[in-house]
């Protein structure tokens, strides 16, 4: 952080006395306002709920510019590592700050492969939840349990512990993710393959069975490794501010992210993408493109409660880099499918269209951000729509953990303890029962 020479100086029209705050410069984007003596100066709070305009700490790990679209990992645009990176390389590049050369890749690739089982123990813990659980119901669970076999690396802030804890998240979500799928379908756990690359170990272990070779189809696992990419981190967003925030507990790294896990589960977050192909599949069923108006009409009118899933963004008010290469995506495997009229991407698309053009949207600026083409591509891929947001997980667990290490190395960090603007009951005396 650079001090700029320019100072804010607060001042109060009842002649209390003002108060200069400092500024600090990042590298790029915004400056902040260090408020951190404003209290202990003038027994006053600032007051930002939703933290529209509140930097919850400093970091180097993704820069986003919402007016320009823009997103970069560690200062690489998205675009650029979505074509020419691998999943696992974009993992080393968030968790140590560059991308792998081959030895390092090599030596990283081989260290996440060699994590990738789980406790035999942890399907007896999966199989006490009815095979019609949440898949959310279920990471939530199982992310949280992992805490309970690792003890020889949960002091978060041991430097060792902390890279041992993210190899061993990074290497077990897909196989966790895969068990929580086999489970509710009554099909048999799959186990890792060593063999095989992490994306295509994945789809192996989700949709391969005992009975029958299973082939990862190149073009889908290119796409889920896409998606994975895509998903990896996004900044101070809700389930990262939530990971950052447990974690400063010191609690240990599996129970932080299980913290994360459970906040993205929400419809408003990670949980978006569930909620905007089930949107897509009830305007189908409702009639489809020619129903689009009436839909937008509902949307616009705010007692309907019914809003554009997949559209809006607290930091996009331009189109979200991620959702053009998501419809990208899209495009090249339904295409490769022979799914090219897929009556959902034509819906999507028209839906898009016609939003981007209704000033509701315009003046609002609200685009399409990464949750409502993904859906698409993961039901193609032959993802089940109840799994969408562990996929989620699964990819945003390398940015929790990142951010969560980059938190606890700092040694200035404190536990988070927000404070509040009091307007409940001021202090009275409890009567007796009979008196009340
Ligand atoms: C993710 O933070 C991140 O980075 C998150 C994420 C990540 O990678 O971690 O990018 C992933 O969570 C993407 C967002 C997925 N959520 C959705 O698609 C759900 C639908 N979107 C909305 O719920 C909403 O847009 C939010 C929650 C995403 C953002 O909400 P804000 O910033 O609090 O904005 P707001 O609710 O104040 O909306 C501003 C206006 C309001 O209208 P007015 O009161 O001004 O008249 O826009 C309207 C809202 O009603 N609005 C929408 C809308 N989103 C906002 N109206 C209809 N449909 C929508 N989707």
């Amino acid at each position: 952080m650079t001090p700029s020479d320019v100072k804010a100086t607060l001042s109060f029209s009842d002649g209390s006395p003002p108060m200069d705050l400092p500024i600090y410069k990042g590298s790029v984007g915004p400056d902040v306002i260090d408020i951190r003596k404003l209290y202990a100066q003038t027994g006053k709070f600032t007051y930002d709920p939703g933290f529209l305009s509140t930097a919850s700490c400093n970091s180097t790990i993704t820069y986003i510019d919402g007016d320009k679209g823009e997103l970069l990992y560690r200062g690489y645009p998205i675009e650029q590592l979505a074509t020419n990176c691998d999943f696992l390389e974009t993992c080393h590049l968030l968790l140590y700050g560059e991308l792998p050369n081959a030895a390092q890749k090599a030596d990283f690739d081989h260290r996440v492969t060699h994590h990738t089982m789980v406790n035999e123990q942890m399907q007896f813990f999966l199989r006490g939840f009815r095979r019609d659980a949440h898949p959310m119901a279920v990471m939530t669970g199982l992310v949280g349990a992992m805490s309970a076999f690792y003890h020889d690396s949960t002091d978060i802030n041991n430097p060792e512990h902390r890279e041992i804890a993210a190899i061993r998240l990074i290497a077990k979500m897909p196989t966790l993710v895969a068990m929580a799928y086999k489970y509710s379908i009554g099909q048999p756990f799959i186990y890792p393959r060593n063999d095989l690359g992490y994306t295509a170990n994945f789809m192996h272990m989700m949709f391969a069975t005992p009975c029958e070779k299973y082939e990862p189809n190149e073009v889908l696992v290119r796409a889920m490794e896409r998606i994975f990419i895509l998903h990896a981190d996004h900044e101070q967003n809700a389930s990262t501010s939530t990971v950052r925030l447990c974690g400063s507990s010191g609690t240990n790294p599996f129970a932080a992210i299980a913290a994360g896990v459970a906040c993205l589960w929400g419809p408003a977050h990670g949980g978006a993408n569930e909620a905007a192909l089930t949107m897509l599949e009830e305007i189908q069923r409702n009639g489809g493109v020619e129903k689009i108006g009436e839909f937008i009409k509902q949307v616009k009118d705010k007692n309907s409660g019914v809003k554009l899933m997949g559209f809006g963004h607290r930091v996009y008010k331009n189109y979200d880099p991620r959702a053009k290469l998501m419809r990208e995506t899209c495009h090249e495997v339904l295409t490769a499918l022979g799914l090219h009229d897929d009556p959902l991407f034509k819906l999507a698309m028209a839906l898009e269209k016609i939003a981007l053009e209704d000033d509701y949207f315009v003046s609002r600026k609200l685009y399409p951000n990464v949750d409502f083409y993904s859906g698409i591509v993961q039901r193609a891929i032959g993802i089940p729509v109840s799994l969408f947001t562990a996929i989620f997980a699964l990819a945003r667990t390398v940015g929790w953990i990142a951010q969560l290490n980059e938190m606890i190395g700092d040694p200035e960090y404190k536990i988070g303890r927000p404070r509040q603007l009091f307007v409940g009951a001021t202090a009275r005396d409890v009567l007796a029962i009979n008196k009340r």
